[in-house]
């Protein structure tokens, strides 16, 4: 169902690179909201991907942008403004990409290259993206940006590996930055916190399906959906939200408040049974 939340605003969304993808369902969501969009993909990603599908959908132009490159991001807000013929109101960030999660290395083993270009893609890149809005003042007043993340920042998933600091540095720069833009203009920033979702970045992660059941176990509403996380994002980019800033904010189904479930407890029983046996 649709409520025209976001009609008469201009967003920019990072990172939808198929349908699976978080920010397909959040480009979609909007859309449908009545925003106007601009869809923006690392170059090598827009080649591979099917974003000119959502392109169509959402009538919205794609603008190549790397995020760890502050040329490609000056070039995209640039464009972005002259498209909207102004400032943006909403901006989603849900880019995320680990080279010791892709190749396999353990965490205790990490290679430091590699943890620099995963922290800069996934982490410093929000704070790319907003200084470069910030010195454009490409963002309207009371305008809204979500970044995506997991709570790997707060718990350990050990094979979640050096994405949980990208991910503990990524909420980090959203309340910094949050504070400094909100005293310039009110821009609120804040992340959101989503069940493991089944997506390209995500089942990456080695034992992805077995997070993805024992989270649905554990979360007492089960896991939530990536369109259910675009129903959610297109509340914090409306005006509904105002006064909400600088949190990182669950979006799990109640797993990050949940000690344990009976479900759970019911397994574990079971298999402490069969071992007795
Ligand atoms: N899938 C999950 O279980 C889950 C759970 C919580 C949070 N998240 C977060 O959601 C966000 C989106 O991930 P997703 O699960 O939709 O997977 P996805 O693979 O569909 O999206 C990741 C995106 O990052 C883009 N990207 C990678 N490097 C880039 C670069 N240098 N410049 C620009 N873009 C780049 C990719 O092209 C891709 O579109 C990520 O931050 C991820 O960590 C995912």
């Amino acid at each position: 169902m649709a409520y025209q939340l976001l009609q008469g605003k201009k967003g920019i969304i990072f990172g939808a690179l198929d349908e699976r993808s978080i920010a397909w369902q959040v480009a979609l969501r909007c859309h449908e909201e009545g925003a106007q969009l601009v869809l923006t993909n690392a170059p090598v990603a827009l080649r591979m991907g099917e974003i000119k599908r959502l392109s169509e959908i959402c009538q919205a132009p794609v603008i190549p942008a790397d995020v760890t490159n502050m040329e490609d991001l000056e070039n995209l807000f640039k464009q972005a403004m002259d498209h909207f013929q102004g400032g943006v109101d909403f901006i989603l960030h849900s880019v995320g990409m680990s080279l010791n999660v892709r190749k396999n290395i353990p965490y205790t083993e990490a290679n430091y290259d590699y943890m620099h270009k995963g922290f800069d893609i996934s982490a410093i890149s929000l704070h790319r993206v907003l200084q470069t809005a910030y010195r454009l003042d490409a963002i309207n007043e009371w305008g809204s940006v979500v970044a995506l993340t997991y709570i790997a920042a707060q718990r350990v998933f050990p094979d979640y590996n050096d994405m949980a600091d990208a991910k503990a540095l990524l909420e980090s720069i959203a309340r910094s930055f949050g504070y400094h833009y909100g005293i310039k203009k009110k821009v609120r920033i804040n992340t959101v916190s989503q069940s493991p979702t089944r997506t390209t970045a995500g089942s990456g992660v080695k034992g992805f399906d077995g997070f993805i059941e024992y989270a649905e176990k554990m979360s007492p509403l089960g896991n939530a959906t990536a369109r259910q996380c675009a129903d959610y994002c297109v509340t914090l980019f409306s005006d509904l939200t105002r006064m909400v800033t600088m949190q990182n904010l669950y979006h799990d189904g109640g797993f990050s408040f949940t000690g344990v479930s009976h479900a759970i407890m019911e397994m574990l029983m079971k298999q402490a049974l069969q071992e007795q046996k």
